[in-house]
């Protein structure tokens, strides 16, 4: 999908469809009202049929508006513009594309951003619309025979823009396209299935992605190389496993040699299955996704080489699979760290920390400006905040505050944790230095708390997006967030 700005006369666009917002009682915005002007008043006869008053989510189609050049123009039903949200807005992108969708139409101008709403601006309105407008298309059709009936038809999506608006609205295309681009090639490794998509497979991606980007440099630790280093916790996990686990390490060099780089770290277990504290089969399905966490922070890193952020942005992939084996890790083993902490496995389905904690170590090499790490962590986040907020825990309140106000700004959330020292006695073992799991309380809390023992050495937050990467149940698929939240971070740092 190509997306442009312009600026120019509605009527004069030539387009396919034209998707004019029509508010509450009727009333058009200003792009609206000069096709109602052209045309005659043809739109406010038609409103005055009843047949769409601006209630929201009501649409018609028309064909053969007189006086402008475009084939179409689809009216979508806003409501009261004093009454829209984020979320609102988000869902009309999502109706018209998808009414569109079903008709010939290729090329399209969409009007929605002309929303007046909440303080966000036509800018911001056209940067949402365009990553909405990609959800919206996305279709992950690897595996059927027979492709998909509603291929991508449209091919175009164009914004008109007030002149004064015109570069600010061009680059927000170019993020929205790089935020979107990220996400669809993120859901992409995301939806793919644990019999395909294992730590080798991961591991593959990203260095045939390093390969074709000059400034990334690509480095895969195998279960040796991570035995070197003393990986007891990763290792751990994915000795049940038939497939070797992965350390990724991509590196983009697009900042000065002195700024120190934010390294982005990643859970990618290709599938939980538990281990030998193994699932009930009620919570084993949609366990492919345990490795959000990994293609989401490399879907970021992605979209920072596309908009060539000038930061050192490091990333790390802790990525095995956990599963039940004579020779799987049991719960009452006691493994070493690379930190040389110890730690008696309590659950061998509290797996994320363990890879995370040898990765978070290894961090340390970089001398990290920041790090942030991504996990689909714990069910106890989903209980918590369930699908609209990531939770995040960190050990510096600025990071915290920064990544939230990204997170508001771009509308993917997260909502803050405590991470008291309080807390932190529900790790305590009998026999060694810490257990992999608390009590059961605070389970979000004390996942955070295990692994912020190993990142006393940095600025250091955690997302936990079990409830936000990816919807559950039957009809499950990857969301690709928080993408939008660590690309916003990525661009204020670059500013
Ligand atoms: N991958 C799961 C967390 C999860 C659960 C993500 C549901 C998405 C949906 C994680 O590895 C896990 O199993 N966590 C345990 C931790 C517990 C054993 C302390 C959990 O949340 O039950
Ligand atoms: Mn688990
Ligand atoms: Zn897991």
């Amino acid at each position: 999908m190509d997306y442009l700005v312009k600026i120019g006369l509605i009527e004069n666009e030539r387009t396919d469809a034209l998707i004019l917002p029509v508010l509450h009682d009727g009333t058009l915005t200003a792009s609206g009202e000069q096709v109602d002007k052209i045309s005659q008043h043809h739109l406010s006869k038609i409103i005055k049929t009843g047949d769409i008053t601006g209630k929201f989510k009501q649409s018609l189609l028309l064909h053969d508006v007189p006086g402008i050049k475009a084939k179409r123009v689809l009216l979508i039903g806003c409501g009261k513009e004093n009454e829209l949200t984020e979320a609102k807005y988000q869902e009309l992108v999502a109706l018209s594309i998808n009414t569109l969708k079903q008709t010939a139409a290729k090329e399209v101008c969409c009007l929605l951003p002309e929303l007046d709403y909440k303080n966000r601006t036509p800018v911001w309105n056209i940067r949402q619309a365009i990553i909405c407008a990609a959800t919206t298309l996305y279709q992950f059709n690897d595996f059927r025979s027979k492709k998909n009936q509603a291929e991508k038809s449209i091919t175009h999506l164009t914004f008109l823009v007030d002149k004064q608006d015109l570069a600010a609205s061009k680059h927000a295309v170019k993020e929205g396209s790089a935020i979107s681009h990220a996400m669809d090639n993120a859901k992409h490794l995301e939806n793919m299935p644990a019999n395909i998509c294992n730590p080798k497979y991961i591991a593959n991606a990203a260095t045939k992605w390093a390969k074709s980007h000059k400034k990334v440099k690509c480095t895969v630790l195998g279960e040796k190389a991570m035995e070197k280093l003393g990986m007891g916790a990763l290792l751990a996990v994915g000795r049940g496993s038939a497939n070797e686990s992965q350390l990724i390490i991509l590196e983009y060099a697009g900042g000065k040699k002195s700024q120190k780089p934010i390294v982005l770290v990643g859970k990618g277990i290709t599938f939980d299955t538990g281990g030998i504290s193994l699932k009930p089969s009620t919570a084993i399905n949609g366990m492919k996704y345990d490795m959000c966490g990994a293609a989401s922070v490399f879907g970021a890193l992605q979209a920072a080489v596309e908009l060539a952020l000038p930061l050192n942005i490091i990333m790390v992939i802790a990525s095995a699979e956990n599963m039940p084996d004579g020779d799987a890790t049991r719960p009452d083993d006691i493994i070493t760290t690379m930190s040389g902490q110890t730690v008696e496995i309590g659950n061998t389905d509290a797996e994320g920390r363990l890879v995370l904690c040898d990765a978070l170590t290894y961090c340390e090499r970089f001398k990290p400006e920041v790090v942030i790490d991504v996990a689909t962590l714990t069910g106890a986040c989903i209980v918590a905040l369930g699908s609209q907020a990531s939770g995040l825990l960190s050990n510096n309140q600025a990071l915290a505050d920064e990544l939230l106000k990204a997170g508001q700004d771009i509308y993917d959330r997260a909502w803050q944790l405590p991470l008291w020292p309080e807390y932190q006695d529900a790790l305590d073992s009998q026999f060694a230095d810490m257990n992999n799991v608390g009590t059961g309380d605070a389970g979000a809390i004390t996942a955070a708390c295990y692994m912020a023992r190993f990142t006393e050495k940095y600025p250091w937050a955690h997302l936990d997006v079990a409830g936000t990467a990816h919807v559950r149940q039957k009809k499950a698929y990857a969301t690709g967030r928080p993408i939008p939240l660590l690309c916003q971070f990525l661009l204020d740092r670059a500013k």
